[in-house]
């Protein structure tokens, strides 16, 4: 796989929420069929960051480029027909729908006659989600919840995921499964930013990453050089 071209590119992105300026001056860049992991203490800006790509808020200044393309100015709906799915935090999946209900909104930008047999596909990666395709979304376990929501972003068929904290609040059981499953996602060449709390598994699944503290990239770098660096061990590798 070609691993040099360039999917996403931040430049100077600079987010502000009333007067807390939330990001500042944030370039970010993340190449096809790349994990790239966003770690940072809770505050830190990460989901910001998510939100601005997806476009669910709007960035004071900065730009976005998606395969060249400058998408600064594209409304939100706009991103998930070009191939930019987020699975947000705290899953926002339709509690009162059933699990299949959700995935086919999931495959809404979609008209094409493969969604029945992306569905099964989903089914496949998710077992647990087959077997309760029927059971209204909201009385899932967390973790089969989780499980929905990144399967719903999937449905859309994207070629970037935005991944947030797909392990909060969940037992450390529920946490192995749900990265296997974003491991074998890398493996079908999907282009995953994952948002995470665990930096620990973030940097040993993704290949590069980069440290947001208080809406200020400090520190960026391969994965495994983060994982023995001392900063991050001592901040946030407890
Ligand atoms: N809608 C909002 N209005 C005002 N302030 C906000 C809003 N959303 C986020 N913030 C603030 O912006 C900062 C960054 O928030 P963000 O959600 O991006 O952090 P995070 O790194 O994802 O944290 P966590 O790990 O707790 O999820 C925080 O100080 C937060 O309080
Ligand atoms: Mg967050």
């Amino acid at each position: 796989m070609n691993v040099s071209q360039q999917i996403l590119e931040i430049k100077g992105l600079c987010v502000n929420y009333g007067g807390i300026q939330a990001l500042q001056n944030i370039d970010l860049t993340i190449n096809q069929g790349e994990v790239i992991t966003l770690i940072g203490a809770n505050g830190a800006g990460k989901s910001t960051t998510l939100k601005a790509i997806s476009r669910l808020i709007n960035y004071r200044s900065g730009n976005i480029y998606y395969n060249g393309r400058d998408i600064s100015r594209y409304p939100a709906y706009k991103m998930v027909q070009l191939g930019i799915a987020h699975s947000p935090e705290g899953r926002k999946i339709l509690s009162r729908q059933t699990v299949l209900d959700n995935l086919v909104l999931g495959a809404y930008i979609r008209s094409d006659a493969a969604i029945k047999a992306d569905i099964e596909l989903q089914f496949k990666t998710f077992p647990r989600l087959a077997e309760r395709r029927h059971q209204l979304a909201g009385t899932l376990s967390g973790g089969e919840q989780q499980m929905l929501a990144i399967s719903r972003a999937l449905m859309s068929k994207p070629q970037l995921l935005l991944l947030d904290e797909p392990s909060l609040g969940l037992a450390p059981t529920i946490v192995r499964d749900i990265f296997a499953i974003i491991q074998k996602l890398r493996e079908t060449g999907i282009t995953i930013l994952l948002v995470e709390q665990n930096a620990n598994l973030a940097l040993q699944i993704a290949d590069r990453g980069y440290v947001l503290e208080a809406g200020l990239i400090t520190l960026k770098g391969k994965a495994k050089d983060l994982l023995n660096d001392e900063r991050v061990k001592k901040a946030y590798l407890g």
